[in-house]
């Protein structure tokens, strides 16, 4: 597939330079000088990229920015993308990094809002993966206690094709409803960060609370930023599946 990858950090970075692996001709973006974007999309084996360029010509695009990037892009970026071209929006909602955005802390879902601010129908996925486990946390089908990612969008025939891409990528995959179902998978709730297989991805999507994940979203970073070294993705996890699943 032809795949534009808006960000390079690492989630943008990482679901680059596999994708790269995996055969598909990959174009990045970043708001650096065109000689660091070059050698940066060098690194990941992609092709460097202007922003009105990396929506251009392809087939799929994934958004991996911090979400008050959103409001930033050009008006037009995306609403004149043919139809088809899918839009995943692999991003979160943290107050204390986007600053408080009135409609998502009165609950409307991140990625409604995301959609509504590109003018444009929107998938949700990946987001519920530690950018570690996107880089190196994939596995073949089929193996055992392999990790699930959920998607959520209201388009049956883009959640197919971004269904395979995933599973080719080394996830399973859970249906996680439509775009107004998203919140089900945001930071804080059961689903988020939880590494779980697909049965319980399933059950932890229907299990999230209405209004309960944004505390214990603030509550879990809180706690990170006063950690004077950043967990490993093993401690994110277990502390993860401790809070939000109620299980070590
Ligand atoms: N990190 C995780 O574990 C994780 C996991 C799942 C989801 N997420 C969510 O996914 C999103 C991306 O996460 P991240 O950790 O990769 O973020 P990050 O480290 O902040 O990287 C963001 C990337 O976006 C680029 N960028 C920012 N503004 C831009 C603009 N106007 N035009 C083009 N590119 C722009 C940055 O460019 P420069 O490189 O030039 O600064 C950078 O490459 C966030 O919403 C995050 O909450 C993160």
């Amino acid at each position: 597939m032809k795949i534009g990858i808006i960000g390079t950090g690492p989630v943008g970075g990482s679901l680059a330079k596999n994708l790269a692996t995996l055969g598909h001709q990959v174009k990045v973006t970043n708001t650096r000088q065109p000689a660091e974007l070059a050698q940066k999309a060098k690194e990941l084996g992609a092709s460097p990229a202007a922003l009105q360029d990396v929506v251009q010509d392809v087939d799929l695009v994934f958004i991996a920015v911090p979400f008050k990037v959103l409001a930033e892009f050009p008006k037009d970026l995306f609403r004149s993308l043919p139809p088809e071209v899918i839009v995943v929006d692999t991003g979160n909602y943290y107050p204390f990094r986007d600053e408080k955005i009135d409609a998502l802390e009165q609950g409307q879902p991140e990625s409604v809002l995301a959609a509504e601010q590109l003018g444009r129908p929107l998938l949700k996925a990946f987001n519920n993966l530690l950018a570690e486990t996107i880089a190196s946390g994939g596995t073949a089908p089929g193996t055992l206690g392999r990790i699930a990612l959920s998607i959520a969008g209201d388009d049956a025939r883009a959640k197919q094709i971004l269904s395979d891409l995933c599973n080719d990528f080394g996830f399973d995959v859970v249906d996680g409803g439509s775009l107004a179902d998203s919140w089900r998978q945001q930071p804080g709730t059961p689903a988020y960060c939880t590494e779980l297989t697909a049965p319980e991805l399933t059950q932890a999507l229907a299990n999230a609370v209405p209004g309960k994940a944004p505390q214990l979203r603030d509550q879990i970073i809180s706690e990170l930023l006063q950690r004077e070294a950043w967990p490993t993705r093993e401690e994110v996890v277990a502390g993860n599946r401790a809070r939000q699943l109620g299980k070590e």
